[in-house]
C-alpha cells in the first residue's frame, strides 16, 4: 500500500496570485527573503489581496539564502507575538523553507531543532495555522514538497527536515513572479528541478504517479530552460518552468531523493555553492554511478529521443553547458587545498544524509569519495 501527498489546492498560471483573495483566515505572517519580492511589488500585492479576503498581515523579512536555525527562531518569536492563523512563504525557496520551519516551532514551542531533523517525526500541524507557499524561483518545488532545508551555520551542515506535515495547504504557481530571475539563478534553479526529476524516478519510493510527473517535467525542462535563461520575458517559458518545477517537487516529495542531494547538501553547506549549480555539476556522474543498479534512466533518455543512461548523462552535460554552468567544482573556482581540507567530513556527512538511504545504489565510503573527486576534477565516473 502506498500514498501520494500533495497540497490540497494548487493554483497555477500567469496571474494566479489573484487567488489569494479566496484564502480564509484572520491574520497572516508573510515571510520573504532578501528583498526582490518587496522591490518588485509582489509583497504589496500579496498584502492587498489578503486584505481583500479580510486577512491582516505582518511581515518577516530578510531570510538569507540557505536559511539558518537562528533566522528561523527570530521568525518564531514574531509568530508567538502576533499569533497568525496563516503563514505565507513568498519568494525563493529559502524564504519558504524558513517559513515552514517557523511554522513547526510556532505549533510546538518545546520542540528542539535536533528532534525535528529526524525524518518523519514532526507532529501534526495546523492546530494554530495553515500554510500558503508562493515561489518566485522555478527550482525546488518546495510549494508542493514535504521538505524544508535549514542550515546549521556553526557546523556548515544543511539539514533537510522531512515530513508530510510540512507540505503546504495551498501552492500558488504564478510564473509572473519568476520573470525577474537573472539568467544564472534561472539556470541554477532549473537544473535543481531537473535533479529532482532525475532522482525521483530512480528513488526507492518511486511510483507510477511520481514517474509520470517526473518524466513529463524532464521533457519540459529540456525544451524550455534554455529559452527561460536566454529571454526571461518569455512568459510561456517561465510558466512552463514554474509548472515543471512544481511537478518535480510533487514527484520527489513522494519518491524521495538520492545522492546528488546528499553530496550537494555538503558542498552547499561547506562552500556556499548555489544548490542547483552544485546539483548540475554532480548529476551526470551520479547517473553513471547509479546506472549499474537500475535501468530507469532509459525511460528518461526516451523522453529526449535517446536510448541509454550514458546518452542521457551526455544530454544533461549539454544542457548544463547551454545554460552556462561549469563542468566541475574546480572550474567553478574552488581550490584543491580547500577541497581536500573538507573532503573527509563531506564524505562522512553525505553518507549519513537522509537522501542516501533512498538512492538506488548504496555507495561505499571509498566510492562516495571517488564521486566527490571526479566531480571536483571534471572526470567521468566509470565504476
Ligand atoms: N524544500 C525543498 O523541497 C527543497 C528542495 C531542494 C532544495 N532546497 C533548498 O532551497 C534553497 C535554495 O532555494 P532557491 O533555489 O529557490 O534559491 P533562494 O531562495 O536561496 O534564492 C536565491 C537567490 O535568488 C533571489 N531571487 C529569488 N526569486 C527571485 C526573483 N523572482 N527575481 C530575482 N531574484 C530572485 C533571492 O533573493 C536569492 O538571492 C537551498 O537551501 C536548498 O538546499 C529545498
Ligand atoms: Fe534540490
Amino acid at each position: 500500500m502506498a500514498s501520494f501527498t500533495i497540497p490540497q489546492k494548487i493554483y497555477h498560471g500567469p496571474g494566479s496570485l489573484e487567488n489569494l483573495k479566496q484564502v480564509t483566515g484572520k491574520k497572516a505572517l508573510i515571510v520573504i527573503g532578501g528583498g526582490s519580492m518587496k522591490r518588485l511589488g509582489f509583497l504589496d500585492k500579496t498584502i492587498n489581496l489578503l486584505q481583500e479576503a479580510g486577512i491582516s498581515s505582518v511581515v518577516f523579512e530578510g531570510v538569507e539564502a540557505d536559511p539558518s536555525v537562528e533566522t528561523v527562531m527570530r521568525g518564531v518569536e514574531l509568530c508567538n507575538r502576533e499569533n497568525p492563523d496563516l503563514i505565507v512563504g513568498l519568494g525563493g525557496c529559502s524564504a519558504i523553507d524558513a517559513a515552514k520551519a517557523m511554522w513547526v516551532f510556532y505549533e510546538y514551542p518545546d520542540a528542539t531543532f535536533g528532534e525535528i531533523t529526524a525524518p518523519f517525526t514532526i507532529k501534526p500541524l495546523r492546530n494554530k495555522a495553515r500554510f500558503v507557499a508562493i515561489p518566485s524561483t522555478s527550482g525546488t518545488g518546495t510549494e508542493a514538497t514535504c521538505v524544508a532545508v535549514i542550515t546549521d551555520t556553526a557546523k556548515g551542515i544543511k539539514h533537510p527536515l522531512v515530513s508530510y506535515e510540512i507540505c503546504p495547504d495551498i501552492a500558488i504557481v504564478d510564473g509572473e513572479l519568476a520573470k525577474s530571475m537573472p539568467a544564472d539563478i534561472t539556470a541554477n534553479t532549473g537544473m535543481d528541478a531537473l535533479s529532482h526529476d532525475v532522482e525521483a524516478v530512480v528513488a526507492a519510493l518511486a511510483s507510477t504517479y511520481s514517474d509520470t510527473m517526473a518524466l513529463r517535467s524532464i521533457r519540459t525542462i529540456f525544451d524550455t530552460l534554455p529559452q527561460a535563461c536566454a529571454n526571461g520575458e518569455d512568459m510561456a517559458a517561465r510558466q512552463a518552468m514554474h509548472d515543471a518545477s512544481c511537478m518535480a517537487g510533487m514527484a520527489f516529495s513522494n519518491a524521495i531523493l538520492g545522492i546528488i542531494h546528499s553530496i550537494s547538501h555538503q558542498i552547499g553547506g561547506m562552500f556556499g555553492v548555489p544548490h542547483g549549480r552544485a546539483n548540475a555539476i554532480l548529476m551526470p556522474n551520479v547517473i553513471r554511478f547509479n546506472s549499474r543498479a537500475t535501468d530507469k534512466y532509459e525511460l528518461m533518455a526516451k523522453e529526449l529521443g535517446k536510448e541509454t543512461a550514458e546518452e542521457f548523462a551526455t544530454e544533461v552535460e549539454k544542457l548544463r553547458r547551454t545554460v552556462g554552468i561549469e563542468d566541475s567544482f574546480k572550474a567553478y573556482g574552488m581550490t584543491p587545498e580547500a577541497w581536500q581540507e573538507k573532503l573527509d567530513a563531506m564524505v562522512t556527512n553525505a553518507l549519513a544524509d537522509p537522501c542516501t538511504g533512498t538512492n538506488p545504489r548504496q555507495p561505499s565510503e571509498e566510492e562516495m569519495k571517488q564521486i566527490f573527486e571526479c566531480c571536483f576534477n571534471g572526470e567521468v565516473v566509470t565504476f
